[in-house]
């Protein structure tokens, strides 16, 4: 087998086994990678959502305290602002057009934002010091599997205004919502949660992309070094040998006059070239003396 075959299947054994190794390891990392930005997104979501929230309780709840005596707003209630809020978003960014975002209660005043199963389990495990938040996951839905964050909604002294009882609370509130749920909350208590859910689809989607440029490079990278290898391989060792040993071969038949092998070099083959001269010229020597 050819010197040069020989290397270049050692070279693609190498290879083949660094980009094995690189894409395992890197298909792992990326997902990972990708899975935390996305559930980083979600938490920044869910702390605007807060500070919508904080922002209508200290700063547009007393401007409509008055006028909820005779009608009213739901623009004073926080969670209102923070479902809103995160609704506009939604629309006006296609990336955040996979971002669900729900503040579901085990005893809502609105009953579309009644805890269902799952989320009724961590509002519970919230509540029993079981799970610390922000807690992430990972369920299957039927529109496919979710990646999920949520984090527990405590009742202030503030909220109980509107949450206690439905004598406490503005009538208005009560007429609207009526008189059966979303009372009877109790200060400091975890009454709800604030639940962002994403497609693993959406993380999953990040992590591919990123390793198929990823591998498009290394896979790049290895031709080119194979090629470059190849190139030197071949001008520097290869061809100079190659040629030293058409000489010998000439030589070894008996053209004694074949012209030297010039090489300029000082490396090893330059080394070899030499040596080689050097020997012709003492085997011509030789042969004149015994001619003699
Ligand atoms: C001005 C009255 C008022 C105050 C104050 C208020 N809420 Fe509410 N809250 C409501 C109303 C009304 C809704 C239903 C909004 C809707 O239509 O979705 C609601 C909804 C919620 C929801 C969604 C689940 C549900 O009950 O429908 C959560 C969670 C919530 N409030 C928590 C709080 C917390 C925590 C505070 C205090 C920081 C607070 N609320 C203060 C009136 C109030």
């Amino acid at each position: 087998m050819k010197l040069l075959v020989k290397i270049n299947l050692v070279l693609l054994a190498l290879l083949a086994a660094a980009i094995a190794a690189i894409s395992t390891i890197g298909w792992d990392l990326l997902q990972r990678n990708a899975r935390e930005e996305v559930l980083h997104n979600a938490k920044l979501l869910i702390d605007s959502a807060s500070a919508v929230r904080k922002y209508t309780l200290e700063r547009i709840y007393p401007l409509l305290l008055t006028q909820s005596k005779y009608e009213f707003r739901p623009e004073m209630v926080s969670a209102f602002s923070a479902i809103e809020m995160l609704k506009i978003l939604r629309n006006a960014e296609p990336e955040y057009k996979q971002f669900l975002y729900r503040e579901p209660a085990l005893n809502p005043t609105n009953p579309a934002n009644r805890a269902v199963e799952w989320e009724a389990d961590l509002i519970t495990q919230f509540r029993n010091g079981a799970l610390a938040a922000p807690a992430t996951g990972e369920r299957n839905t039927p529109a496919g599997r979710m990646l999920y964050m949520a984090k527990p909604l405590k009742a202030a002294q503030g909220c109980l205004f509107c949450h206690d009882t439905p004598e406490k609370a503005p009538q208005t509130m009560v007429a609207m919502y009526g008189p059966g749920n979303g009372f009877g909350w109790k200060l400091d208590e975890i009454v709800a949660a604030q639940v962002v859910q994403v497609p693993v689809a959406v993380a999953q989607a990040r992590a591919e992309h990123t390793f198929r440029v990823f591998m498009v490079l290394a896979v790049g990278v290895s031709v080119l070094v194979a090629v470059v290898l190849n190139a030197v391989l071949w001008f520097m060792f290869v061809r100079p040998v190659t040629r030293i040993s058409a000489l010998a071969d000439r030589i070894s038949l008996g053209e004694m006059d074949a012209p030297d092998f010039k090489v300029t070099s000082r490396d090893e083959i330059g080394t070899l070239a030499t040596s080689f001269s050097r020997m012709r010229a003492s085997l011509v020597q030789a042969f004149k003396m015994l001619e003699g």
